[in-house]
């Protein structure tokens, strides 16, 4: 019968909040899927908290200066790098947004702009990053754009040349995602779900069970990069991932 051999791997999880709210539905959310990602195995699972509210991501002017140098040129002003090299660093990714206008917040969607752009079309940091990528949505009603904003997250995880996964059936199809009862307030999904809401329980659920699953698979892909790393060095399409391993 073939072994189990347990090689332990320690992984960083970062959550981004694209709410500008601190403290609101979108972050209640990002918390339990971080929780649950955390308790997978507290010991080798870092967990680190990122929330867009107050900070500044200009958009991009298409000047196309990053792909010659993999910097940004708008970078000297405003909160991009902060952020990117949190990016950069991450073994997985959840992602986090309030849906607006169908779709996820401008604020976000400048920062992703820029960082596709400087990441992905700059030769010396192009390639597979083979991060674990996890979506939420909240919005403040039901059937009114969560599955586009996650679609939004998808698209730009794959293209960054990450993975993405989901939660558990039968809360989690996409990722996770919530709704407010037509509520406003910054509080208004905890209440909920304090109050037993079935909505709210559901958002929930499918929040923690995304977390779990991202960190487990992180945790997978990790060692398995580590077993195949002779292999994985050769191919230049994995620099981003091998740089990435190198650093810790
Ligand atoms: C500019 C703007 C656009 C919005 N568009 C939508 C929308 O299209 N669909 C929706 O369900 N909620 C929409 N909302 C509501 C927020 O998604 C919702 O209140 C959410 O819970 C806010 O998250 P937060 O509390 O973390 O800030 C919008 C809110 C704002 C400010």
């Amino acid at each position: 019968m073939a072994k189990f051999i347990k090689n332990d791997v320690k992984i960083k999880v970062l959550g981004i909040c694209g709410s500008p709210r601190k403290n609101a539905n979108t972050e209640f959310l990002l918390d339990q899927a971080l929780d649950a990602a955390k308790s997978v195995d507290p010991k080798n699972v870092v967990v680190e908290a990122y929330s867009i509210a107050g900070k500044e991501y200009f958009p991009c002017i298409s000047c196309f200066s990053c792909s010659k140098t993999g910097e940004c040129v708008r970078s000297k002003k405003d909160d991009f790098n902060e952020l990117r090299d949190k990016w950069v660093e991450a073994d997985a990714i959840i992602m986090a947004v309030p849906v607006y206008h169908l779709s996820i917040p401008g604020q976000l969607k400048c920062f992703i702009d820029r960082l596709g752009n400087s990441i992905w079309s700059y030769e010396g940091s192009a390639g597979k990053h083979l991060k674990v990528y996890g979506a939420i949505a909240q919005g403040v009603h039901i059937f009114s754009g969560q599955e586009n904003a996650i679609k939004e997250i998808i698209n730009h995880a794959i293209v960054m040349g990450n993975i993405v996964t989901s939660g558990d059936p039968w809360e989690s199809y996409l990722g996770g995602a919530g709704w407010t009862e037509s509520r406003t307030e910054k509080n208004a999904l905890k209440n909920l779900y304090e109050s037993r809401s079935f909505d709210a329980e559901i958002a929930v659920k499918s929040a923690k069970s995304l977390g779990r699953r991202v960190a487990e698979l992180a945790l997978i892909i990790k060692a398995g990069v580590l077993h195949y790393i002779d292999y994985l060095k050769n191919d230049p399409m994995y620099r981003p991932l091998i740089e990435r391993m190198k650093k810790r």
